[in-house]
């Protein structure tokens, strides 16, 4: 029986056969990230997992095998906020790997207090975008070379609330996190749709999980040290996000469902989004500002350098 959003709740368990296909997940030790790096791997993809940590990483690996042993992982080391990582990172998949099938942009932080990346961009913006975009740039060629191949880009909620000055870009002239942040998830969605346009071999989706119960709410309060912070996020979360076993099922579809038409963005299907099975759902009206995209992309190449290599 085929699967449509209007008949039945689409759940992991839906996913069609993976085996033979070479996926790469950002941020896959936590949260979101290592839900769709195991569930991917249950279905029979070899997935790299990429983390920033070592020893984060190497839990994420572990946990991913002990429920699904015969899982084919390869952990490498990504940090986002440093182009030169990226950089490394992408050179060696290509030395391991002829082709990719898919990449999971899903690596984030939210609201931390001002920062800045290895390379001088405001952590946000340099993680969630900028990071995202030099690895997508670097990864084109292997993802070129396998029909059928997607990247997706996970976004937020927040992106709504989105605004591009390219004038405070990066927060140069004042810094509000909670803007920061909407204004990197709204980069996703305009990068994810900018792709999709500028590499139709390729097909780039966007997805956002609603509100998920992860570590990324309560992660600026545990860098600061900040433990109130820490145990209201965490109460909060117990309250009203719900499972992240739930909360990756909109990344997994914009993964694996069969023929979704190009430029779907994929989220949950209850009330305001915030909760719920995958379903398609509307991208705010910016993210579909193509002159806007155009000029988020160009400003994005001259920050890294990085153009999408295809060969
Ligand atoms: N949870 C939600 O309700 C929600 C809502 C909307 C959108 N999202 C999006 O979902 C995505 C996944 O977040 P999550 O909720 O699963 O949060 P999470 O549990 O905190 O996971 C975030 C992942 O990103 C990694 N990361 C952060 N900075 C990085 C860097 N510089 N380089 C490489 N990896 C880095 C983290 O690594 P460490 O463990 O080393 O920090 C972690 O693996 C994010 O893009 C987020 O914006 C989440």
């Amino acid at each position: 029986m085929e699967w449509t959003m209007s008949t039945m709740r689409w759940t992991a368990a839906a996913i069609p056969d993976q085996r033979g296909r070479v996926v790469v997940v950002t941020g896959a030790n936590s949260g979101l990230g290592l839900v769709t790096a195991r569930e991917l791997a249950r279905a029979g993809a070899h997935v790299v997992l990429t983390a920033r940590n070592p020893q984060r990483g190497a839990r994420a690996l572990d946990e991913i095998k002990n429920v699904v042993p015969g899982a084919s992982l390869d952990l490498r080391g990504l940090d986002l906020a440093d182009l030169s990582s990226v950089r490394q990172f992408a050179e060696g998949l290509a030395q391991r790997y002829d082709s990719l099938d898919l990449l999971v942009n899903n690596a984030g932080v939210m609201r931390f207090p001002y920062r800045k990346t290895v390379d001088g961009f405001e952590l946000q913006f340099g993680t969630n975008h900028i990071g995202h975009f030099a690895l997508t740039g670097r990864l084109a060629g292997l993802l070129t070379k396998r029909p059928g191949s997607r990247v997706v880009t996970v976004s937020s909620i927040a992106a709504q609330r989105g605004r591009l000055d390219f004038d405070n870009l990066e927060s140069e002239r004042e810094y509000d996190k909670k803007a920061a942040y909407a204004n990197s998830k709204l980069a996703n969605l305009l990068f994810a749709f900018e792709l999709g346009r500028r590499l139709p071999q390729v097909a780039s989706y966007a997805a956002h999980p609603g509100f998920s119960a992860t570590n990324l709410q309560g992660a600026a309060a545990r860098h600061t040290g900040n433990r109130l912070m820490e145990l209201t996020t965490a109460l909060i979360n117990r309250i009203g996000a719900q499972d992240m076993e739930i909360g990756a099922l909109p990344i997994l579809y914009a993964a694996t469902y069969p023929d979704l038409p190009a430029g779907s963005y994929i989220g949950p299907d209850g009330p305001r989004e915030f909760s719920g099975y995958p379903t398609i759902v509307p991208a705010p009206r910016a993210a579909h500002d193509e002159d806007l995209a155009r000029r988020l992309w160009n400003v994005s190449e001259t920050l890294t350098g990085v153009r999408l290599q295809t060969t």
